[in-house]
Order: structure tokens, then sequence, then C-alpha cells
């Protein structure tokens, strides 16, 4: 199956699953965006070296952002502006929890204001913080909640040079209360 009816699959609401290499993160991306809409909040799962930020980054560009997009690993979270988006999303709220141990820390980021009608949030490392804690965290900051939760979970194959991509949906009750 083509990458493009695999990602309509997805957009229907399917879990797919494809292998790519690097070369080929750019034609993921130009699909992927695509599929997201503002107000999505796209998940980024896979161990550390997986490909999430590369996905990302390729993201972005395929977006329209003007700079490069960088592992906000020490920021906790970038904010990346789009200029020539053929798409209404207008920002993407890049973050990387992978330091973030407390979900109370979570409430520090500022992440309500960054997150505008016309953003998307991508998350990497989400599965760091308890369901309790993102529960914890819409409660205090009264961050609007995203309207729908696309997954993807990259994993390294035996083969070093492809990486394993599954396309999934979460529901908001299953990142809210796991
Ligand atoms: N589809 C892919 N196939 C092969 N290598 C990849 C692929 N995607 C990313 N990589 C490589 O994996 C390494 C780690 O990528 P990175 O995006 O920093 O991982 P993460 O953000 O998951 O920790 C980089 O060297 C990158 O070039
Ligand atoms: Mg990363």
């Amino acid at each position: 199956m083509r990458h493009q009816e695999l990602i309509d699959k997805w957009e229907l609401g399917d879990a797919v699953q494809l292998h790519l290499s690097q070369v080929n993160v750019p034609e993921l991306a130009v699909q992927v965006a695509r599929v997201l809409r503002p107000s999505d909040w796209l998940l980024l799962e896979g161990d550390l070296g997986a490909g999430k930020t590369t996905f990302v980054a390729q993201l972005a560009r395929e977006m329209g952002a003007k700079q490069n997009a960088t592992s906000p690993t020490f920021s906790l979270l970038n904010v990346i502006q789009l200029e020539s988006s053929g798409s209404l999303v207008s920002r993407i709220c890049h973050m990387d929890l992978y330091r973030v141990k407390r979900s109370q820390e979570l409430q520090h980021l500022g992440l309500e204001l960054e997150i505008t009608q016309t953003s998307i949030a991508v998350i990497e490392w989400s599965e760091n913080i308890e369901p309790e804690g993102w529960s914890e965290f819409f409660q205090v900051t009264r961050c609007k909640k995203p309207v729908r939760i696309p997954v993807i979970k990259i994993a390294h194959e035996e083969n070093k040079d492809l990486r394993f991509y599954s396309l999934s949906w979460k529901s908001l009750n299953e990142f809210l209360f796991g």
C-alpha cells in the first residue's frame, strides 16, 4: 500500500505501521502534515535515539517553519512559528518531557499561554507524566484540552538504517485517565 493510502486509513481512525529509512522521513512528514489540524496534540513515543526529533524537524519544515527545529531537551518547550503553511496551523509547540520527573514542572512551562487556536502541540516523552499528572495539569493551568490525539510510535529495527513507525490515536480519556 502506498504511504498516502496508509495515512488516509490512519486519518479514518485505524492504526497503521510502516518501515522507513531516514530519506523517507520527509515523505511521511508531508502526509502527517496533511492530517494535522489546529488543537491536535501529536504524541511521539519511542526510546532515546529512535528518531522523534528528526521527525518533528521534518514536519516543521513541511509545515512552513522558518527556523530549523532543534531538540527542546533543555528548554522543554520550543515554539516554532509557521510561515508559508498551506494548513490552518500557524505554530507548533514542540515539547520534550524527558527531563520532567514531576507533573508540577509542567505547570511552569506556560504551555497554556503558548497554545492558541491555531497551534498544535507535538510532544516527545508525554508518557513520562502519569495520566493523573496530565489531569492535574489541565485543572491547574486551565490549558485547553486537545481535540484529537494522534500518536506516532517509533522503534529501532535490527537493521539499523530503518525505523518502524506505528501510527494510532489516543482518546482524551485514555490520555487523561490511563
Ligand atoms: N527513519 C530513520 N531511519 C534511520 N535513522 C533515523 C531515522 N530517523 C532518525 N534517524 C536517526 O536516528 C538518530 C536519533 O534521532 P533523534 O531524532 O534525535 O531521536 P529521538 O528524538 O527519538 O531521541 C539520528 O542520528 C537520526 O539521524
Ligand atoms: Mg528527541
